[in-house]
């Protein structure tokens, strides 16, 4: 037995939800280019779960399940208030999630019918915890969400009491169409895991939330805010980047393990940045990143991926930059839970061999001898 680090190249499941061939990724067949311009995320989630785009009935009928369900126990509301207010959202929202099921009758109801329920339920409760604990370490009271609008637009209006205008909601939208999901990911394989063992799905999408919170997955995007940050002016980016690639430190957010000729989710993230920095008139951040690119493609051939521009795509979107990683978990909730589905379809439990490379034939040495 020899294992493989990192299990880079190992095929270990079949699905039918997305596909990465050639550098291309598509959710149940279709590219992800058209579904970036075309597809709203509550279309892109439809599609995920029941494997087909809604028509307009059935896209209405879960927008009204989305509105009917956005709203979260008060207990953890109260709960929240509780929270050192300078905790990590990630583990905020991974704490609250789990919470959910104490207040959930059914959750450990596994049968796909409730399960399905509890997806839809659980996509629309993620946003309304991250704006609830983004207000509540504030002092603010919660905004109760609103009825009828997508969860780009309810996320925003949560998080201010204000109307977000429409270029935000696109562009929110947009970027959560570009999450929802890809393949087999670290965290979609965590919730893979934890389901596979016939466990409840909030038990799934906590693994998943664990697992997206590290730098080297979802966390990278906050990492990235942080090192333009550092940065500063477009003066500083040769000499700050030269020193991180002299001293062979990671440049967050380049490099993938599938894609080595780069991420076709980039390239619309950075069309946001630039457009969102035109419309602001002030394109600091995104002038910084494209040299930060140029320098980092240049020297070492890495490619941007999914969460180098999203960082400045949020800054000019003016969210903070600890609840970036939480955006990603409400848009990488519908493939958590399309993955968590089709696993308990056919269902059989994940448990791999280890290489074992310790020591052999040891004896147990009286602990008075050791
Ligand atoms: N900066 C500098 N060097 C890098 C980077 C990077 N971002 N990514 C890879 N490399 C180098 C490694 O140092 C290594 O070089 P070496 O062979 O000389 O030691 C080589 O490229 C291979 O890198 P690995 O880390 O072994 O590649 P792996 O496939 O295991 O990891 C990962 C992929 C985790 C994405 C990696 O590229 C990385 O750490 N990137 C930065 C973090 C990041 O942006 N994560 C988000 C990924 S996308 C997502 O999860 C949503």
């Amino acid at each position: 037995m020899t294992a493989t680090k990192g299990l880079e190249g190992i095929v270990a499941a079949t699905s039918s939800i997305s596909s990465i061939n050639d550098g291309v990724l598509a959710y149940r067949g279709i590219n992800i280019d058209e579904l970036a311009e075309c597809a709203s995320y509550e279309e892109t989630a439809y599609l995920l779960w029941y494997g087909k785009l809604p028509t307009k009935s059935q896209l209405l009928t879960l927008q009204e399940q989305l509105s009917e369900y956005a709203a979260v126990p008060q207990e953890i509301l109260e709960q929240m208030k509780l929270f050192p207010t300078d905790a990590n959202t990630m583990a905020v929202l991974r704490t609250t999630v789990s919470a959910l099921a104490l207040y959930d009758e059914t959750a450990n109801d596994i049968s796909r019918e409730s399960n399905q329920k509890k997806s839809i339920k659980l996509q629309s409760q993620i946003p309304t915890l991250i704006a609830a604990f983004a207000r509540i370490r504030e002092g603010k009271e919660p905004v109760a969400p609103l009825k009828g609008v997508s969860i780009a637009h309810n996320f925003l209006y949560m998080l201010t009491g204000e109307e977000p205008d429409e270029v935000a909601i696109r562009a929110l939208d947009q970027a959560l169409v570009l999450h929802a999901d890809h393949e087999l990911n670290a965290s979609t394989f965590s919730a893979r895991v934890t389901i596979a063992t016939l466990s409840d799905i909030y038990s799934g999408v906590t693994s998943a939330l664990g697992t997206l919170k590290g730098p080297l997955h979802g966390g990278a995007n906050e990492a990235v805010m942080q090192m333009l940050s550092e940065i500063g002016t477009l003066e500083q980016v040769e000499p700050y980047i030269q020193n991180k690639l002299n001293n062979r430190d990671k440049i967050m957010g380049f490099g993938h393990r599938v894609y080595k000729n780069g991420d076709p989710r980039a390239k619309h993230l950075q069309k946001m940045s630039y457009q969102l920095s035109q419309l602001k008139n002030d394109s600091t951040l995104y002038d910084i990143s494209v040299k930060v690119e140029e320098l980092v493609t240049g020297q070492k051939g890495l490619r941007p991926n999914v969460d180098f521009y999203s960082a400045s795509v949020y800054t000019l979107l003016e969210i903070p930059r600890d609840l970036f990683t939480p955006i990603f978990a409400i848009s990488r909730l519908s493939g958590w839970t399309a993955h968590i589905l089709e696993q308990l379809d056919d269902n059989r439990i994940i448990r791999p061999r280890a290489e074992y490379t310790g020591a052999n034939n040891q004896q147990y040495i009286p602990i008075e001898l050791r």
